[in-house]
């Protein structure tokens, strides 16, 4: 009970700051807003198919698989598991505060939300279904039909709706409050003296150049290994697969601090296991400079008060499969 009443009188004092955004500290980092939910069934449909296991092959494969809300939106492996145990090409980014990246995936291939959500349905290496197998499911299930008509007003809905409502589930995965967002709005005792120092630290060494914005990334292409390369048996070229242009090679969308203590392992091939060694590297082969443990330790503390308001979610009780559904393959 006194738990509880002590984080309803913080949560008060968060709105309170929240409500006088002029007060907001003129920093490179800006806090998250929460999510305002416009259409509530539209949202529910999207969390629906988030955590639907039919719209994969196997049956088995939700986007919560590799995405899961439990743990940060992520899956916490070094590369992702697709259909048939297939080991994925490359680590899995967190969709929480997605919607607030300039575009989706490492390389920046998928623009939007809704671009992106088609993207793993037809993947044969990770849900490995079809989009007209995907529609024939969902159109074969009763209530998927009363639901998709109730938000779109038709029932011959197909994967443009489909992939909507997931993107809009999506938009409502912010974790505002966390400890540094309450420093922004003012509050002086949000932060620990050590990651007051990291926050310094984080600026006047030069990693907000790239960590910038209200996501801390998103903002912007950066080639991985500016000083010195980075080392990697991963092949992925970064945003060269999509621009075609060499000077891209190993450039990627400089991913989303927020909530990093939770989505380890880290970079794009899932090498690093832990917050020290990450900022180890970044110092070393992003700006040339070796931090001490002392300030190591400062700026890993910063990163674990960038950790929010995890977004509460309701299991969703999906509806039932009908006698003329398509089944599961989950075996060839
Ligand atoms: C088998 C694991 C797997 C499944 C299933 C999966 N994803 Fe992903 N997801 C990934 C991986 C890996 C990436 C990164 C791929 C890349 O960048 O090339 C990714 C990237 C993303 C991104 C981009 C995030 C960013 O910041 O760039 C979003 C959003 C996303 N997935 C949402 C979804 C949705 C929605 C579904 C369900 C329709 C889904 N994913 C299913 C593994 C998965
Ligand atoms: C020149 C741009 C740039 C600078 C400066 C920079 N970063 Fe990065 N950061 C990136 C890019 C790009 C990645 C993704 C690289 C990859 O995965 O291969 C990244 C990844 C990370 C990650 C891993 C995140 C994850 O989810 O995998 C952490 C942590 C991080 N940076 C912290 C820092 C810190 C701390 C500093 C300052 C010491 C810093 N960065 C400086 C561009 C930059």
């Amino acid at each position: 009970m006194l738990s509880f009443r002590l984080s309803a009188a913080l949560l008060v004092m968060g709105m309170a700051f929240g409500a006088s955004a002029a007060s907001v500290r003129n920093e490179p980092v800006q806090p998250i807003t929460p999510a305002e939910i416009t259409d509530p069934a539209k949202v529910e449909l999207g969390k629906k198919l988030f955590f639907d296991p039919r719209l994969s092959k196997s049956g088995f494969i939700s986007c919560n698989s590799c995405h899961n809300l439990s743990m940060g939106g992520s899956d916490n492996l070094k590369t992702s598991i697709g259909d048939r145990w297939q080991e994925g090409p490359i680590n899995s980014p967190t969709v929480l505060n997605s919607s607030l990246n300039m575009a989706q995936f490492w390389d920046g291939r998928a623009g939007t939300l809704k671009e992106q959500a088609g993207g793993p349905i037809a993947n044969p290496k990770e849900m490995a279904f079809t989009h007209e197998l995907a529609v024939e499911v969902l159109r074969s299930i009763p209530q998927y039909v009363a639901e998709f008509n109730a938000v779109y007003g038709k029932e011959d809905f197909g994967i443009d709706e489909i992939t909507d409502a997931i993107a809009v589930f999506e938009e409502t995965l912010v974790t505002p409050d966390a400890p540094f967002d309450l420093w922004l709005k003012g509050d002086d005792n949000a932060l620990t003296e050590q990651q007051l120092a990291g926050y310094q630290l984080f600026k006047n060494s030069g990693c907000v150049a790239c960590h910038n914005g209200v996501n801390l990334g998103g903002t912007s292409f950066q080639k991985m290994g500016l000083i010195e390369p980075y080392q990697t048996t991963n092949p992925a070229e970064g945003r060269a697969a999509v621009t075609g242009k060499d000077a891209d090679r190993f450039s990627f969308k400089v991913p989303t601090l927020r909530n990093v203590e939770l989505t380890y392992p880290y970079f794009h091939d899932g090498a690093v296991d832990t917050l020290t060694e990450a900022v180890d590297i970044m110092g070393r082969l992003q700006l040339g400079r070796h931090f001490t443990d002392e300030e190591n330790a400062q700026i890993v503390a910063f990163l674990k008060s960038l950790t929010g308001k995890q977004p509460e979610i309701t299991l969703p009780i999906l509806p039932p499969s009908h006698d003329n559904t398509p089944r599961p393959v989950p075996f060839d």
